[in-house]
């Protein structure tokens, strides 16, 4: 298992189903899924879950990390919050394609609430699936970098 095909999963209490859904999913890809909860269905607070998936991406643990909670937003903010991470909320496929090629996501957050088990699956598919552009886009993904200090 390398960092290059690790993939952190997080989310809060509202997403645990789908989260192992999506786990299995991407271990039959070949990816080495790196679960760390929560694992009850006991209520709980998305930034610490957010944040934790973050730091494993941020220091070069995890290549990804796929985020859910109950409208992935939360999730998502608390993830920004940690420097070097780039974490957009999708709903559809088109935006986790974009999000990759244009603005080199290094997370991916889905809202349960949101969208249905098959969805959210073709959403992390279309994620991880696609591949950054570079050129013009780095540009502005180093002036992203560039708000962090
Ligand atoms: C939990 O009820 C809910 O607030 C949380 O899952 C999420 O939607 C927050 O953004």
């Amino acid at each position: 298992m390398t960092a290059d095909n690790r993939i952190v999963l997080s989310s809060d209490h509202t997403a645990i189903p789908l989260r192992q859904t999506i786990a299995a999913h991407i271990a039959a890809q070949g990816w080495a899924v790196v679960d760390i909860g929560p694992t009850t269905a006991e209520s709980t607070h998305y930034p610490a879950h957010g944040e934790a998936a973050a730091r494993r991406v941020a220091s070069g643990d995890c290549r990804f990390g796929i985020l859910l909670c109950g409208t992935g937003q939360g999730i998502m903010m608390a993830a920004n919050k940690v420097r070097g991470i780039r974490c957009g909320v999708c709903a559809e496929t088109f935006s986790a394609r974009m999000i990759r090629q244009h603005n080199d996501a290094n997370m991916l957050s889905i809202g349960v609430r949101v969208v249905g088990e098959g969805l959210a699956l073709d959403i992390v598919d279309a994620f991880l699936a696609s591949k950054f552009e570079g050129g013009r886009h780095a540009t502005r993904v180093e002036m992203i970098t560039a708000l962090e200090s």
